[in-house]
């Protein structure tokens, strides 16, 4: 027993199970000089930082540091990079920014936002539509895929207007010879497209107006996409789209975002629309 008291160091005196004794020797070395590294640690970390909660405030530390002031240091990194780029926004057409590679990019990626915040709940994340809504990501366009006629669009809003054709206008077999036609992307060599006046809106060829808005009758790429396609075909022949006249009339209509976005905003998501899609 007294050689093992010296092989262990100092014993309590509590001995278990004939060998296993609790022992009092003071911690080792290496151990003691992580405790006083530490303290001497907080020590100092607690006179150069903020560190020590007071009744209204807290220690200030002796580096002035502050997350805020920190916070404040990065974003004015971030907006000089920006301002690099925002300054010449202003002065410049969408087309002149479209044609300018390094903005054109600064700018899309900046719209991002701007589009969720502002554009995506009726459009679709991404642009991809939604029902009613058409999609921004196809280069099919009611008003136009320009730089110019995008921009027009968001700065004043649309609103096509078709009248409803369903009562005086058309016989249900009428409609559905039309909408038929219309469906097989045929419309134009049936004698009644011209005769009941759509030719005036849809054009001679079918594919519609930029100025009027009227959708292009012979792509298959339906503006009021649904399940049952032919059937909304004949429902908008029937009544319309926008028209007063007719409380069952579709509903389509592009706000204004004059006064609500600035013009560079504006800017920068016609630039955003027009690369989402096959803009011309
Ligand atoms: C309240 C719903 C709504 C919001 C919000 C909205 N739009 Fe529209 N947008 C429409 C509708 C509806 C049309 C189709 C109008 C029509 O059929 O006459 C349209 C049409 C368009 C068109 C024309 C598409 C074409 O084929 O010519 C563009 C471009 C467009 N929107 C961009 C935007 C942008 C950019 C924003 C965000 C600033 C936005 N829209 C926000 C409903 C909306
Ligand atoms: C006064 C102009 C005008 C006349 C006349 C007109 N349309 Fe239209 N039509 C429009 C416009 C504008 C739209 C697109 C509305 C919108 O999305 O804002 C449209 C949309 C449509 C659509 C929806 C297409 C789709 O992709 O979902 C169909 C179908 C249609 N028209 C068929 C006809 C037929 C058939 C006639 C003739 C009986 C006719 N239109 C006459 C202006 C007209």
């Amino acid at each position: 027993m007294s050689e093992d008291k010296n092989r262990y160091g100092q014993t309590t005196g509590h001995v278990w199970d004939e060998t296993l004794a609790e022992l009092t020797n003071p911690p080792p070395k290496w151990w003691m000089l992580g405790l006083h590294a530490s303290w001497i640690l907080i020590v100092l970390y607690s006179l150069y930082y903020p560190t020590w909660p007071l009744i209204s405030s807290h220690t200030k530390g002796m580096a002035g540091w502050t997350s805020i002031s920190e916070f404040k240091k990065d974003m004015k990194e971030v907006q000089d990079v920006r301002a690099k780029y925002e300054n010449k926004l202003p002065g410049m057409s969408a087309a002149a920014i479209l044609a300018d590679n390094e903005l054109k990019n600064y700018v899309v990626r900046s719209a991002k936002v701007l589009y969720g915040d502002n554009c995506a709940a009726c459009h679709g994340s991404g642009g991809a539509g939604n029902p009613g809504f058409p999609a921004l990501v196809d280069d099919d366009w009611l008003y136009g895929g320009t730089i110019e006629n995008i921009e027009q669009t968001i700065t004043m809003g649309r609103k096509g207007m078709m009248p409803k054709m369903g009562g005086n206008q058309l016989t249900e077999a009428e409609i559905d010879k039309l909408a038929n036609a219309i469906y097989n992307g045929t419309v134009t060599k049936e004698p009644l497209y011209a005769a009941k006046g759509c030719i005036g809106c849809h054009g001679p060829d079918g594919k519609g107006m930029a100025a009027l808005g009227s959708a292009n009758l012979t792509d298959k790429i339906w503006r009021f996409k649904a399940k049952d396609q032919l059937a909304s075909i004949k429902y908008t022949i029937k009544h319309g789209v926008n028209d007063p006249s007719d409380p069952k009339t579709r509903n389509a209509e592009m706000p204004s975002w004059k006064g609500r976005l600035t013009d560079t905003q504006i800017k920068k998501l016609a630039v955003y629309v027009h690369q989402l899609g096959g803009g011309q």
